[in-house]
């Protein structure tokens, strides 16, 4: 009789703690069969529908923190007090179940400093799949830059040379463990409270079935941002997220908007804008005035050199991009040769961008102009 109550009070525990925090009371390596019901599976945790549901006060729209990328994302507070972002795949735009549950499974696996952490999905038996991230607090770089409430004054050149290292690396840690993330951009890229970057969505594509990428009206890559190849080859590899970063330094440069119906028409793309002013020497064009270069020397030479790497990064042809690996070395010997005493004679770096100029250029990029990426806009 003892026995039996002390086992009682045991397994009573046990449920008390995992209840209370189901992450932590498994190690993430488990490897015991399929704990159904809201809970662990080979590191997955499963959230109910329901539990969901109350997180998001009913995926009511005041909770939505963004639309895009294959669903709307809600703000939800779950019980145990965590604060979540919960993705809403649009219907029937992911792959089998199964698969599904696969996939997340190797996405949760991925932890770095500059990622967003994954927690887990919806479990099988919901009706709806939905993806249950860690709330970054601090909006998105798209935001900051020039979205509604921008106020591209708050990020100073430090800090928005600090977002580019960061993103780097986590581009790097993606590629090394054989993701490519597909969608860069802007708004992609979060910020919490101390403006550490950490990169969302990414392998969002390896829970949509191929045959929905590969139709025109299925998101792959956003305007503006696309590698310029993949209209001939229909592939996305880690030299489309070089591509893609490669715009987003721009934007960290410039502030300005990937694509702007308002700007000229060669220049509506921002890469195209880009290219065509560090052709012309004119990079000074493209800085954002509120970095203070123009007083500053050494913002100048850091903001020169980061549109220099740009630069490379937009090339047409992949195999003239740098690795990530490469970029990330350039961004942080860039912040380096600031500490150092300045170089005797000519840098290396200007006769880098010359072996680039013009002929081995092509600026034939193509740009969609519109989001829905019905028309198709060549540039040249
Ligand atoms: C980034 O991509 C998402 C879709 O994946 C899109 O909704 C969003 O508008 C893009 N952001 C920018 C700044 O283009
Ligand atoms: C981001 O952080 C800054 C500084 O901590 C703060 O002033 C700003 O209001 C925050 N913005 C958002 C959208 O949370
Ligand atoms: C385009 O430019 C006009 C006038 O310069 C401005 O009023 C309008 O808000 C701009 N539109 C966008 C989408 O930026």
């Amino acid at each position: 009789m003892f026995m039996i109550l002390m086992l009682c009070l045991v397994i009573f525990i046990i449920w008390r703690r995992y209840k209370s925090n189901p992450l932590s009371y498994f190690p993430s390596k488990d490897k015991s069969p399929n704990v159904e019901d809201g809970s662990l599976f080979f590191g997955v945790s499963f959230f109910s529908y329901t539990e969901l549901e109350d997180a998001t006060r009913n995926f009511d729209p005041s909770q939505e923190l963004g639309n895009g990328g294959f669903g709307v994302v809600y703000f939800g507070k779950l019980q145990d007090g965590r604060e979540v972002a919960v993705k809403r795949l649009h219907e029937h735009n992911y792959k089998r179940v199964q698969h599904f549950m696969n996939e997340v499974q190797i996405l949760t696996r991925l932890h770095h400093p500059n990622l967003v952490v994954l927690y887990g999905c919806t479990s099988r038996q919901s009706n709806e799949l939905l993806l249950v991230y860690e709330y970054i607090s601090n909006g998105t770089v798209a935001d900051h830059l020039h979205g509604k409430s921008a106020n591209p004054g708050l990020l100073t050149w430090p800090l928005r040379l600090n977002i580019a290292i960061e993103t780097a690396r986590a581009l790097v840690y993606l590629h090394a463990s054989e993701i490519i993330h597909r969608d860069v951009n802007t708004s992609n890229i979060l910020l919490d409270q101390n403006f550490i970057a950490k990169v969302a969505d990414f392998g969002i594509s390896r829970l949509i079935p191929n045959d929905v990428t590969h139709v025109s009206t299925a998101p792959q890559g956003t305007p503006g941002y696309v590698d310029p190849q993949y209209h001939h080859r229909y592939q996305l590899t880690d030299k489309s997220d070089v591509y893609s970063f490669g715009v987003v330094l721009i934007e960290l440069i410039s502030s300005m908007r990937p694509v702007d119906l308002n700007r000229s028409e060669d220049e509506i793309c921002l890469a195209n804008l880009a290219l065509n002013r560090i052709q012309k020497g004119a990079v000074d064009q493209l800085i954002d005035p509120v970095l203070g270069s123009d007083s500053d020397a050494e913002i100048m030479r850091m903001v020169t050199s980061v549109a220099e790497l740009a630069f490379r990064c937009l090339q047409f042809y992949s195999e003239m991009r740098p690795t990530m690996n490469e970029v990330l070395e350039v961004l942080e010997d860039i912040v380096a040769d600031g500490r150092m005493p300045p170089p005797s004679e000519t840098s290396d770096k200007t006769i880098l961008l010359k072996e680039f100029l013009p002929s081995t250029v092509s600026i034939t990029g193509e740009c969609h102009s519109d989001s829905t990426g019905s028309t198709t806009l060549s540039v040249r």
